[in-house]
């Protein structure tokens, strides 16, 4: 981030030193993973779209693991010794604050990913545009639990907020919710010291700044948002909830850009995947990590996708794991392929039924159709691998490569003993164990020279025969 960009008159607090003592887990609550991927990390990347001067991470339960998921030299972090509430979470990040006398302060919780860059900047727009103390998101929902209910006064102002656990009679059929985004100029933090803990949880509430902030005769706003950008996560239920939103969201996004979903609600993306212009997604595809397809790509039901480039007209057929590998245009892999890490599918390859290929490269036009190990080997082009061939890569200490020449053609259920090399245009004959190099151009047959026994059976039959009778006179 150049220094120039900086919005100098905005810092920001995301708060996650809370314990998420609903998620019922040892790890804290802002590292549940959503779509592959802690959730505090998509509330910071909505904050720092913002490109505030100062970003203040509070932490406090799982420091240490939280502050290295983050691992941005650009974050301050603070730590709240106790989770004594979000009153004193950011009273904590108020010392890191100090200087910033001039400003906007925007205050987000870490436990909710879906908001988005757009919405804080237009809130951050209306904040100060409409001058106030302190502003707001809200959202509207007549069934979402545990969220601080809104109060207004007869002319809609907002007076305070009260907690789901305090709130009393008609006050619990207040529909409208605290998102827990807020915008506040920092003198508002001077009233933090005013906040009390007298409440069922015996903990210093953020919220209860606002009715502070009231009386005090100071300007609130509270802006209205998608109930979808401001979900919590507080339980392990509402975790599948903000992923099923966020996957949602993605998918959308790749529809609009061209891509076919044959039933979007049953197909994982992550966030950084991209998928090529008219590809179709089966059911039951997750496609995550670092993903790519290109262009005209099929990819069939149970299929997985990790870390994985991919490229154009490809299909991955039915049940097949790709991970940290390449495949090449108009390849096809699968069904029921493995590609572990580092394998490098080049074009017009055929990986077929039950193969597994392990850091290994597969040169254009190569083909191995069925039930094969390929590992730690290197394969030139338009290569025929038959059935049931396997690279011996691995002598119980060290792996060692195989290496195989363009237009090899290897006989079905052969055993390549690495380190081997099979020179071009050689054939290996099927059923070969090859322990030594081929030559280019030779033939390798590397098995027990067949013999045949000319009439075996019929004098097998008669002696089978003679050994009954004689069984059944000792009778
Ligand atoms: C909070 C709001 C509620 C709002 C909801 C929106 C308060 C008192 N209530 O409730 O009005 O509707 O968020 O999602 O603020 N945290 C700390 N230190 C603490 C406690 C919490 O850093 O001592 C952090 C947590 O890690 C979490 C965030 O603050 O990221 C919110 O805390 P949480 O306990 O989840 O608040 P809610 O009960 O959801
Ligand atoms: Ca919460």
């Amino acid at each position: 981030m150049s220094r120039k960009q900086i919005d100098r008159s905005l810092c920001a607090v995301v708060l996650a030193a809370g314990l998420g003592k609903r998620m019922n887990s040892i790890r804290p609550k802002v590292l549940h993973e959503v779509l592959g991927r802690p959730m505090l990390l998509y509330c910071l990347d909505a904050v720092k779209t913002l490109k505030p001067e100062k970003l203040i991470v509070v932490v406090g339960f799982g420091e240490r693991e939280v502050k290295k998921s983050i691992n941005d030299k650009s974050v301050i972090f603070v730590t709240q010794e106790k989770p004594l509430g979000t009153g004193n979470a950011l009273a904590v990040a108020g010392n890191a604050l100090r200087r910033f006398k001039q400003g906007t302060i925007i205050v987000l919780n870490g436990d909710a990913p879906l908001i988005t860059g757009r919405t804080l900047k237009n809130f951050l727009g209306k904040h100060r545009i409409e001058k106030n103390a302190l502003s707001l998101l809200s959202f509207v929902d007549e069934k979402a639990a545990g969220y601080g209910r809104i109060l207004r006064d007869d002319k809609g102002q907002v007076v305070s907020i009260v907690e789901d656990k305090e709130a009393a009679g008609s006050q619990k059929t207040i529909d409208e919710l605290n998102g827990g985004v807020y915008a506040m100029e920092p003198k508002v933090l001077d009233y933090l010291d005013m906040l009390e803990a007298n409440n069922s949880s015996g903990e210093y509430y953020l919220t209860d700044i606002v009715g502070i902030i009231h009386r005090k005769g100071l300007q609130i706003g509270a802006y209205r948002c998608d109930p979808d950008e401001l979900r919590g996560v507080n339980t392990r239920e509402e975790l599948s909830k903000v992923a099923e939103v966020l996957n949602k969201r993605i998918v959308s996004e790749w529809m609009r850009k061209g891509v076919t979903f044959l039933d979007p609600g049953r197909s994982i993306v992550h966030h950084k995947v991209s998928i090529g212009k008219d590809s179709i997604i089966y059911p039951d595809v997750y496609l995550e990590g670092n993903t790519s397809i290109g262009e005209g790509s099929i990819v069939y039901p149970g299929v997985r996708i990790v870390d994985t480039v991919i490229g154009r007209g490809v299909i991955i057929k039915d049940n097949t794991l790709i991970e940290e590998s390449t495949v090449g245009d108009g390849s096809t892999v699968g069904p029921f392929a493995h590609l572990r890490p580092h394998s490098n599918i080049g074009k017009n390859v055929k990986v077929g039924n039950f193969v597994e290929i392990k850091k290994s490269t597969i040169g254009n036009g190569s083909k191995t159709s069925h039930l094969s190990y390929i590992g730690d080997a290197i394969l030139g082009k338009n290569i025929n691998i038959g059935a049931g061939t396997i690279t011996c890569n691995y002598d119980g200490l060290k792996k060692h490569l195989t290496m195989i020449e363009d237009d090899v053609f290897v006989g079905s259920d052969s055993q390549l003993v690495a380190p081997v090399k099979i020179g071009r245009g050689a054939y290996v004959a099927a059923g070969s164990t090859i322990t030594k190099d081929v030559p280019r151009g030779a033939l390798a047959i590397g098995r027990a020279k067949q013999e045949n026994i000319k009439g075996w059976a019929l004098k097998k039959k008669l002696k089978v025969k003679s050994l009954k009778v004689k069984r059944n006179e000792k009778k």
